[in-house]
């Protein structure tokens, strides 16, 4: 469940901090890319120098890097790397300010800023953690869908004996993982997703395509790995990265695409297909860059293989959900391919709606189902887009 997975480990000010370099190894053990984010009390109990050789990556503290040169360190791109957060061990003083909202510590930005679950390790002395304070401060994170991981009862660093101590780095770990396993929906369903345009050559140096950006296919492939599919994603010519877990086979032209798709398809549970490839080819593409020597010029084109006509006409048991990017007539267009692609539900996107369709980071959709079934959601993060699609899935699975 943690293998790839990129966890990012928030260390507070606590006597129990010299366990976070256990809690590292342990996720490290278990396959995780593992980076670490400290406050300034958290260095008074373990150094920078022991969390990055163990994590194998620099710990991040402040915000500035380098002020000579202006250098700083982006919470906001660290908060997004990670695919899940545990504060531990969490102070008081810690959990408090993720309550309230403070963003005065490099860790406490980092934390307003991940999308990601997030898991809270308290470790106190018994009458901190035991105080009403603490306590509601707890609801309150519970309330938001933040794990706690609860204390144990023990002796603790004052020499009382009590509920406080911060949870044994395996058991931290198997929290998480038992979170994974809770959400691990798609368990042993292969789902196989296209993502991106296609690029049909003109000639060495040049090429047809599309706007597309693989956003949309790629997010759709890492909520469907983060749920437990094993996900086959075949991605067009884009540069974005491959999300964890997710096995990637790169395409160029739509003629590739199909046979990559033919390959895998048997062996598939859902096919999404959210690549937006190419009608047309270029019937005979130049050997060698075409000079400009003429004022015009024709090109020849001839029909690409159709790939949702060919899945929907050799389907067995697979689901089969497309897209549809309209410029006009959307539910009417959207509703022909659906029958004629013999589709289980198409994704209806119209480059009407503003932040909609390609290279943005936001989509608004529409699902269409087999049984006239339509469901239309509002401008949302392409992550939560692909959140949406996957419910409407596991609801047709
Ligand atoms: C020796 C020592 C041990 C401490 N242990 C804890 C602890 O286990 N839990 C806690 O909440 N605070 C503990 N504190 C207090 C925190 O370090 C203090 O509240 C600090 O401001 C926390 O900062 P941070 O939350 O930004 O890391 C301890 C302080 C000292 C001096």
């Amino acid at each position: 469940m943690l293998n790839g997975k990129n966890v990012l480990l928030a260390v507070t000010g606590s006597i129990a901090a010299y366990k976070s370099a256990l809690i590292v190894r342990e996720f490290i053990k278990k396959g995780a890319n593992v980076k670490v984010v400290m406050t300034n009390a958290a260095c008074d109990f373990i150094t920078p120098l022991t969390l990055s050789t163990l994590s194998k990556n620099p710990v991040f503290k402040d915000f500035v890097k380098d002020s000579e040169k202006g250098v700083w360190n982006n919470h906001v791109e660290l908060g997004l790397w990670a695919d899940l957060m545990i504060v531990a061990p969490a102070t008081a003083n810690s959990i408090a300010k993720l309550v309230s909202g403070h963003a005065d510590s490099f860790l406490l930005a980092t934390y307003l800023s991940a999308r990601c679950p997030v898991f809270v390790a308290p470790a106190m002395d018994l009458d901190m953690f035991k105080h009403e304070s603490t306590q509601e401060n707890l609801s309150i994170l519970t309330e938001r869908k933040v794990s706690i991981i609860q204390p144990e009862y023990g002796e603790l660093a004052s020499g009382l004996e009590g509920e406080g101590r911060l949870a044994e780095p395996e058991q931290i770990v198997k929290a998480v993982r038992d979170y994974l396993l809770n959400i691990a929906t798609l368990k042993d369903k292969r789902i196989l997703i296209t993502a991106g345009p296609t690029h049909e050559s003109i000639d060495p140096v040049r090429f047809i395509g599309n706007h597309s950006s693989g956003k949309m296919g790629f997010a759709l492939a890492k909520v469907a790995a983060e749920r437990g599919a094993s996900v086959q994603l075949i991605a067009g010519p884009v540069v974005l990265d491959t999300p964890s877990g997710v096995d990637r086979i790169n395409v160029t032209s739509a003629k590739e695409m199909f046979e990559a798709v033919k390959e895998t398809f048997a062996n598939i549970d859902v096919v999404i297909m959210a690549a937006a490839v190419a009608d047309y080819r270029v019937k005979s593409p130049a050997l060698e860059k075409i000079k400009k020597n003429s004022s015009e010029m024709e090109l020849l084109l001839e029909k690409n293989e159709d790939i949702l006509l060919y899945l929907g006409n050799n389907k067995k048991h697979q689901l089969l959900i497309g897209f549809a990017l309209e410029t006009e007539n959307e539910i009417k267009n959207a509703e022909k391919k659906l029958i004629s692609k013999k589709l289980d539900a198409i994704v209806l996107n119209s480059l009407k709606n503003k932040g909609a369709g390609f290279a943005t980071d936001t989509n608004q959709i529409s699902i269409l189902q087999k049984d006239n079934k339509m469901i239309s959601f509002e401008l949302k993060h392409k992550n939560d887009v692909a959140t949406d699609v996957l419910d409407v899935i596991e609801k047709l699975l």
